[in-house]
């Protein structure tokens, strides 16, 4: 992979987009499924700052906390892999109640990091 001044790599990795090893890269969810599978490939590939908090040390719906840790951390990129997923059975059973909330969720979340990126920029 390239390391750019742009930070845009050219090779083949799935991660073409983030070129600096050394990029702070914001994992929310990094516990969950999709959460660890990227963070496990990201380190594979040799990312070495990954910024990384569990739901209770960062609810990602709570726009003021999303923005101090924004303002304080800095991440140059960020992955959104938080939500609140049900798994077969409680999809099953609760099929709008899990559709709305993992919608629901992630929308807040990006809605709260997009307010703590602005509030960066001013
Ligand atoms: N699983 C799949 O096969 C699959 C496939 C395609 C797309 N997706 C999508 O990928 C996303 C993640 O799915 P998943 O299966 O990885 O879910 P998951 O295993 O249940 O993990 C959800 C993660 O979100 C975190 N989280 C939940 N609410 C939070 C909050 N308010 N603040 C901070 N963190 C919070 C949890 O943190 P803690 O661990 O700290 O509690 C957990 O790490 C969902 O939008 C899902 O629809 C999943």
């Amino acid at each position: 992979m390239a390391d750019d001044a742009t930070g845009a790599g050219t090779d083949e990795s799935r991660f073409v987009y983030v070129g600096k090893k050394t990029a702070k890269i914001f994992v929310a969810g990094h516990r969950g499924l999709v959460g660890s599978a990227i963070v496990r490939k990201l380190r594979e590939s040799g990312f070495t700052n990954l910024l990384l908090r569990t739901h209770s040390e960062l609810d990602l719906t709570n726009q003021s906390d999303v923005e101090s840790f924004f303002a304080t951390e800095k991440p140059a990129y960020v992955i959104l892999a938080a939500a609140k997923v049900g798994g077969i059975h409680a999809n099953n059973t609760y099929p709008a109640y899990f559709k709305d909330l993992t919608t629901d969720l992630s929308w807040e979340c990006a809605i709260n990091f997009v307010s703590a990126q602005q509030e960066q920029e001013h």
